[in-house]
């Protein structure tokens, strides 16, 4: 097997399909590889929160090497978690298993500003700066890049504003409406502490970064455009300078595609609700898209995870793809289903997907003679 990542001895196909660029095969990584659908995740990372084994370089190191290992997958992603720096700066956070991020005292009013002081990373993120090191010296004779992440500003606010994992949204939505300019205070805070975290992490060696927005299509396109395009925009816009890929993903977000593709960034991650056929048309040329496999397909028999996962690559046509699930591994998936989906994915050469089928129910082979060119830019396809 050639090793994972690497196109030819070139550049890594993970980089190359970020900025549109032909590929062998369509790079293939998963959102939440890491974790508890590995049983050598469950065995390395011992109880407490999570939080507590992100201050351990070595198993940080560890914890993002292992489904590279396991699954052969083109890029890692370093295993921290979005609430980190507002941790760090002691808002006053931690991570509950099985629950997500717990806040004891929420955001209330300007004065919890105050509790959002600037990130220094190198002062209070020495462990995942140090871990960042580590894991790229781990992956560079892998040829396997480091993806680094931060969490979007309206994603983290809506932990901060709720105390914990919300289904409405609410308290969030009546602060943003109710008081814009402390809503946009708030967001701009979390938007430079996920810039110093996402530079930060690009300086220890990440070759990439993920903005995760999970929560954005909770959102309406009006809301997005005025509560939570702006901070992401100059999180993004911010780390434009540093010459890595920019990913840029939410959930449930068919609506606003457009949108997170104006705010900026190079790569724009699809969930499964909307084909990536169609998702192209909505984000526009020049952008890759990333995704977008149901993660809950997972669990179904490997037919039927073949068929949609074909159906995946010949929707994104083959270029400007990094093949993905639509949101993070479920824990109860079986790794091996994950091994084979990266199989199939590298088995798979992108050269037979250049053309995307059509649009609609049924929509045909990815091999479509009929079919019209793919939305990717000219200068991608040669
Ligand atoms: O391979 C990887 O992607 C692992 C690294 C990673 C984690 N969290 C580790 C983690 C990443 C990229 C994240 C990002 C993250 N954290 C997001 C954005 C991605 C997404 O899934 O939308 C969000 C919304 C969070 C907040 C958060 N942290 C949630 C919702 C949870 C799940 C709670 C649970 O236990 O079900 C966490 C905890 C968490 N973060 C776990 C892991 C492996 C599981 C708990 C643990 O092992 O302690």
């Amino acid at each position: 097997m050639p090793a994972p990542g690497q196109d030819g001895g070139e550049e890594p196909r993970f980089l190359r399909a970020c900025r549109g660029l032909p590929v062998d095969r369509v790079p293939v990584w998963f959102m939440r590889q890491a974790g508890r659908a590995l049983p050598e995740y469950r065995a390395a990372r011992g109880t407490g929160s999570i939080l507590q084994a992100i201050a351990d370089p070595a198993l940080v190191a560890e914890l993002t090497l292992q489904p590279v290992r396991r699954y052969g997958v083109d890029a890692a992603i370093l295993f921290s978690d979005i609430v980190v720096p507002v941790a760090a700066v002691g808002f006053g956070v931690d991570v509950e298993p099985g629950r997500g991020p717990v806040v004891a005292e929420p955001f209330r009013s300007a004065r919890d500003l105050d509790r959002l002081r600037p990130l220094e990373p190198e002062v209070d993120t020495p462990a995942v700066v140090e871990a960042t090191r580590l894991a790229v010296d781990l992956l560079r004779p892998l040829g396997v890049p480091l993806i680094g992440f931060a969490g979007a500003p309206f994603t983290v606010a809506s932990y901060l504003v709720e105390g914990g994992p919300s289904r409405t949204y609410a308290r969030t939505k009546a602060l943003m409406h109710g008081d814009p300019a402390l809503w946009a205070a708030l967001t701009d805070r979390l938007a430079d502490l996920a810039v110093a975290s996402l530079l930060s992490q690009v300086a220890a060696g990440a070759a990439a970064v993920q903005l995760f927005d999970s929560w954005a299509g909770a959102l309406s396109p009006q809301q997005y455009e005025r509560f939570a395009r702006p901070a992401s925009a100059k999180v993004l816009a911010a780390v434009a300078g540093a010459g890595v890929p920019r990913i840029h993903f939410g959930v449930g977000t068919g609506e606003l595609l457009p949108q997170m593709a104006a705010a900026g960034a190079d790569v724009v991650g699809v969930d499964w609700r909307v084909p990536l056929d169609e998702a192209r048309r909505r984000v526009g040329s020049g952008r890759a898209l990333q995704g977008n496999l149901d993660p809950a397909l997972c669990l179904a028999p490997w037919p039927a995870v073949e068929e949609a996962a074909l159906d995946v690559l010949a929707r994104g046509g083959g270029t400007g793809h990094i093949f993905n699930l639509g949101h993070g591994v479920l824990p109860e998936t079986d790794p091996d289903v994950l091994e084979r989906l990266v199989a199939l994915v590298h088995d798979t050469p992108a050269g037979t997907l250049s053309r995307p089928p059509a649009a609609g129910p049924g929509g045909g082979s990815g091999r479509d003679p009929e079919a019209g060119p793919s939305a990717w830019s000219a200068e991608g396809r040669r």
